[in-house]
This record gives C-alpha cells, structure tokens and sequence, in this order.
C-alpha cells in the first residue's frame, strides 16, 4: 500500500509511517502550511484539519510552513533565505505539482517571478517512523545572474502547541562530548549550530522535543536529526501567540552565502524527523533501527574486538613496539589490530609529517608489510590510522603544494594542533587524497581505517574562487566522495569515523563508516555519560569503546579492570591500553572478559537498547544481556514480554518476566569500588 495519498480538493498530502501520520497542504497563495505530525489519521480525516494561519495575523510572528520563506508578512525564522541580482529578496510560492511514489513524494514550487525552484522532498519507509525531509534548489535560467544563498535549511519541523515544551540536545566539548541535556524551551528562538566545518564536540546535530511529560518509556516525542558533518544549524522557536513549536535545520552557519548558478541544481542533506509515544527510549530504539536498516552500510556485520595503539605508545610508534603489542592483543582474543598516528612521514610528533603519508623509513625500513604480516600471523586483521584532510605546515606535502590548504591574501594561516586544513572542495586534492589511500589500502589490503580529522576549519577560503564560501559545504561532500570510492574500490574495507574524538559523529558520516571514536576520554565514569549522550541517536554497534590503562591517563582515576570492560562493552569493544605494562592477572581475566563480550556481542551490537538506570539492557531473540554497575539493587527491566520465563545463564536461576518487570532482578554486585556485572539471561 502506498505511504503517499494526496487530497486534491484540499490539496492536503498524507505520508503515512507504520505508527504516525504527517500531513501537509498547498494552502491561500501556494503557501506550503504544515497540518499534521502525530498519531495516524486517514486521509479524509487530515483535509479537514484547519492549518496554523499565522501568516495572515500581523502579530503572529510564525507560519506553520513547510520551509519558512522570506516576503509579506512573515516574522519568524526564515528556513531559505535568496537574494537575486536586482536586490530582491525572498520568495512568492507558485505550486507546480508534484510526484508521489509509494514512498516518496515531491512537492515543486517555484518562485512566482525569479528564476528559483524549490522541490521539498520527503521519504518514509514501511519499518520505520522517521520521514527523511530535504530540499532542492534549482535556478531555472540557463543564462541569468546567479541567486544568492544566505540560508538554505534541508526542512522545518512543526511540533503542535502545548502548554509546556522541553528541548533534549547535547552538549559537549573535546574529551566530554554528547552531555545530555533537557530544560523547557525558552520563548525565544534557540540556536543549536556548529560553525567550525565539522558538526563538532560542542553540540551533535539532533534535538528532541517533548511536552515535559515524556520519560525514557513513556510519552509523547518529535525528534529531529541532520545528516551533515560539516557546519550546522537548527533554530528552535516557542512562540507564544499559540503557533506550533518550529524546529528548521540545515546546513551552514550563520553569515555564510553563495550563489546558485544559472542552471544548477543544489540538492540540501536529509534533516529527519520522528514522531513516537514510546518516550525518549523508544525514539532512541526507533533512530537505532532506521540507521541500522537505511544509513550504515554494513549493519549486520558483528564489529570486531580491536586493539588500537594510540594510549599505548602516542607518536612513538616503532616496528618492535607494535609487533609486541599485537601478540599481547592476540592472545587476549583481539580480532583487528589498528596502529594509530605516528608510522608515517616525519611524524614523530604532533608538529611534522602529516600529509606525506608513506611509512617512516626509520621506523618501519621495509615499509610496513613486516608489521602486516606479524598481525596476519596472530590469526588478526590490520588496520591504519590517517588524517586525509590535514597537513603539518612542516611536510613535504605543504612545502609542495602551499596552495592546498584553506587560507585568505592578507591573513595568517592559523594552526591548531600545529596543522592546516587541505581544501577538499577541490577536486586535485581529493584525487590526491583518494590515489594514496587506494595504493595505501592496496598494498597490503588494509583490511579498517581509522579515518582522523583533529581541527576545525579556519580562514576557509580559495583565493581566486569568486564565490569561495561554497567550500563549507563541498569539503564535507569532498570528504564523503572520497570515503565512497575507496569504500566502491576496496568492498572488504571498515572505516572508523574520527574527529578528535567524537567532533564528527553524525548521520552523515554514518552513511559511509561503520563505527565511530565517539570520545579521546576513555575514563570509564566519563564514559558512562557520554555513552549515554551518544546513545540518545546512535546504535551500539557504532559506539567504539576501549578499555585503557588506571590510573587513566587523562583523568588519573583509578578503577578495576572488570569495570572498565563492562563500561566498554556497552558498545563496540576495543583495548587501548598499554599491553606491555599489564599484570598476568590483568590478562588473564582481560582474556575472560574478552571472552565473555564475544558471547554478548550479538545482543548488544544487534539486540535492542533499554537505558536502565545505572544500567543498559539489551535484547535480541530470547537473550537478554543487562551491563548495570553502582549500588547493589533490584534492577527493574523493560520491554520483556510479561508471560514469559527467563534463566540465568551463569546460575540456572529462573525468573518470571513480569517479577523482573515489577520487581526487578537482584544484580548481586560484588564488593568493593565501582562494583559492575554483567547479566546473561535467556528466555525458557
Ligand atoms: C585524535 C583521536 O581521537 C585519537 O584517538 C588519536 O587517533 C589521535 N587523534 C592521534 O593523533
């Protein structure tokens, strides 16, 4: 059955999700108004929905559109802001039809004088509730002046009105990234953006919107999320006159413009949106399933146990070192061995070698097929790090090719991190970029790439280029064309999304990786909260996680190593401590542990994600796995069907579902500091 119908005597459009309806209308002068976004309705019943009228109230100050447009009397956020060459701004609607699909409609419109057309595109999908918007902009004139661009938002979003409105979002910044946080809205316009070309630490490119009412199983939930790695911007308006609650969103920051050409079509990156009565759980559960089934591209695949070298050894990365390392790691059971920066060029230190990305012939004398080959041997699959984007101004890169990197005339090139930003809008530097990677991952059929980018961009320009400001968003697309063709030409390849830690985990990048280093903090008390942050969108099985060394490193907290493992195996598990300086003990029950997160692995990385308090549980088939750590208590699951029995799989104890529903699961943490545990249960 079609997810599409559309209403021509109203000229309302239905999209139909399994559990909800949105609904929009061609409304008075071909306004696109929105109608609906909630529980099912049919057709019938959403033409006969008024719509918001606030366009024609001078003192509301928001439309309920569709995408809000500048002209007449419009006050609120505008969603697509343009300029022609004669000085005029904004849009005058003519609707111009439409296609719809089983899946997929597409609404075209057009400006009523200018050379400007403009089609809102929605998908929706017979598994999931989350309806993908986007837009494309399209200048109709093969010869005229060119548009200007001063906002061009993929969609806005319209929550109905309620008495109380509560924002969820993150928060963050390098090593504490994904804080969760959820306060009432202000009446006011909010702002959640990145202007650094990256979607960044300080803020992931999603909010959640709720009547104050919804908790993690229960209640009422619209969310929204962007699938861009590059600056961003979604602006949340309250609105106090009784309008909709609007949440529009795309990419780019504020101040930015470019220009249309005539002729060209620009096609805007998804902003999602799901609409759920299951509380902020089941929005979770339900972005986790829509990513798993319609962004990653290998979803089914368990991801491996990694070891990964950076906490181990830095920058001082020798032959030696990690052959030592790598047979520590196999004998726990790792299953891929990554060695992180510092095998290339002159990079010894955070100050050289980017760029030259051939191994460091002091290092490694006979390139790194020695290395390859010692980790093959250890039955392992051998993986790399890179920083493709980046070059140290000291590299024979930069001295080759100064022109590479993003810089204004008449202004320094500022370094962070000792480094510059290779201009990926430019088509010689990603064929550059894409050609050593392809004989890179060639050579020794490089089997994961950790895939780095440690800085934000800067003085992002291209002298020459009349219109450079477009490079904020064609160096995201530069980025996301090279990481498609390596992934076309090398099927067998996994790539791990990097930036700093966790400054790129977003859709976007998920389109094109398989897991994501969701934080430099690898602090287990830290990690909890910052797990939970990133689990508010993202699946387990994309969430990296490494046990490391206590004291930790950064944090000099001390904590046991099985509570460190239980943390980390929330997710993807991976060590990243240093080998060499753990105790037999420690390895032998790291071996246990290992062990025991294989058997695990299937629910946590494939199952469904409960957050319990102090606690995750997970559910695949008849297994249930419950990770919990703090005080010992009953721990009271969730989703479990009631009529149904479960065992214990290390004790035999049985337990009625609807005793663990109510009273909970006595975990019998063991005694002493940060005790944890781990809880296998498998349905009778
Ligand atoms: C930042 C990453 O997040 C770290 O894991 C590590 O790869 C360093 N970069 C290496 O420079």
């Amino acid at each position: 059955m079609s997810q599409v119908s559309y209403d021509a005597s109203s000229r309302t459009y239905l999209l139909s999700t399994p559990a909800t309806s949105y609904a929009l209308r061609i409304g008075v002068d071909d306004v696109p108004q929105h109608v609906h976004w909630g529980v099912p309705l049919t057709l019938a019943q959403a033409s006969a929905l008024p719509v918001y009228d606030g366009l024609t109230s001078s003192f509301a100050s928001t439309g309920g559109e569709e995408l809000a447009v500048e002209g007449g009397a419009r006050f609120g956020v505008p969603s697509l802001l343009v300029r022609y060459a004669d000085g005029t701004r904004g849009v005058e609607w003519v609707h111009e039809g439409h296609e719809i699909r089983d899946d997929r409609l597409r609404v075209r419109l057009r400006d009523r004088h200018y050379p400007l057309a403009c089609t809102l595109e929605y998908a929706v999908h017979a598994d999931s509730d989350i309806i993908e918007r986007s837009l494309t902009l399209r200048h109709t004139d093969g010869q005229g002046e060119p548009v200007e661009i001063l906002r061009c938002d993929a969609a806005a979003w319209s929550v109905p009105a309620a008495s109380g409105v509560r924002l969820s979002h993150t928060v963050g910044q390098w090593s504490g990234e994904t804080q969760l946080r959820r306060a009432e809205a202000p009446y006011a316009e909010t702002v959640f953006t990145s202007r650094r070309g990256l979607s960044g630490h300080y803020a992931n490119p999603w909010v959640m919107v709720d009547a104050g009412d919804a908790d993690e199983e229960h209640g009422a939930v619209w969310s929204m999320a962007l699938a861009w790695s590059g600056s961003w911007r979604i602006t949340a308006h309250r609105d106090h006159t009784g309008g909709p609650f609007t949440v529009t969103g795309g990419a780019g920051h504020d101040g930015l413009s470019w220009r249309l050409r005539p002729g060209e079509t620009h096609n805007t990156p998804v902003f999602a949106g799901q609409f759920s009565t299951r509380g902020f759980g089941g929005t979770s559960r339900a972005w986790h399933a829509y990513i798993v089934r319609h962004v990653l591209p290998r979803p089914d695949e368990l991801r491996p146990v990694l070891y990964n070298s950076w906490e181990a050894t830095g920058w001082d990365v020798t032959l030696e070192g990690q052959r030592a390392l790598a047979e520590k790691a196999a004998a726990l059971g790792v299953e891929l061995f990554v060695v992180d920066d510092g095998w290339f060029g002159g990079r010894t230190s955070d100050h050289a070698g980017l760029g030259d990305w051939h191994p460091n012939p002091e290092r490694f004398p006979q390139g790194l097929g020695p290395l390859v080959e010692a980790v093959r041997g250890h039955g392992m699959k051998f993986g790399l790090w890179v920083e493709p984007e980046m070059t140290n101004p000291d590299s024979e890169l930069y001295r080759a090719h100064p022109d590479w990197v993003l810089h204004m005339p008449h202004r320094r090139r500022t370094e962070l991190r000792n480094q510059l930003v290779l201009n990926f809008a430019r088509t010689d530097v990603t064929e550059w970029a894409y050609k050593w990677l392809d004989q890179l991952v060639s050579a020794h059929a490089i089997d994961f790439l950790k895939w780095d980018m440690n800085r934000a961009l800067t003085e992002a320009s291209w002298p020459g280029d009349p219109d450079a400001e477009r490079l904020w968003s064609d160096h995201v697309r530069g980025v996301y064309t090279v990481l498609d063709r390596l992934r076309q030409a090398h099927p067998s390849l996994r790539i791990e999304g990097c930036a700093g830690g966790g400054g790129r985990a977003d859709l976007g990048m998920l389109r094109y990786t398989d897991q994501t280093w969701i934080s430099d903090n690898t602090d287990a008390d830290d990690r909890i909260t910052i797990q939970h942050g990133y689990s508010q969108l993202y699946p387990a099985r994309t969430m990296d996680a490494w046990v490391t060394d206590s004291p930790n490193p950064f944090t000099r907290r001390t904590t046991p190593l099985s509570y460190r493992f239980h943390v980390a195996m929330t997710g993807a598990l991976g060590i990243g401590g240093d080998l060499s300086r753990w105790t037999g003990p420690e390895l032998a029950e790291a071996r246990a542990l290992l062990t025991l997160y294989k058997d695990i692995r299937p629910v946590v990385q494939q199952g469904e994600q409960y957050r319990l308090p102090d606690a995750v549980q997970y559910m695949s088939g008849d297994r249930v796995v419950v990770v919990a750590w703090g005080a010992d208590r009953s721990l009271r699951l969730s989703g479990l069907d009631a009529t149904a029995v479960y065992a214990d799989d290390a004790t035999g104890t049985e337990y009625a579902a609807a005793t663990l529903l109510t009273h909970g699961l006595p975990l019998h943490l063991p005694k002493g500091d940060k005790p944890s545990t781990v809880v296998r249960l498998t349905r009778l």
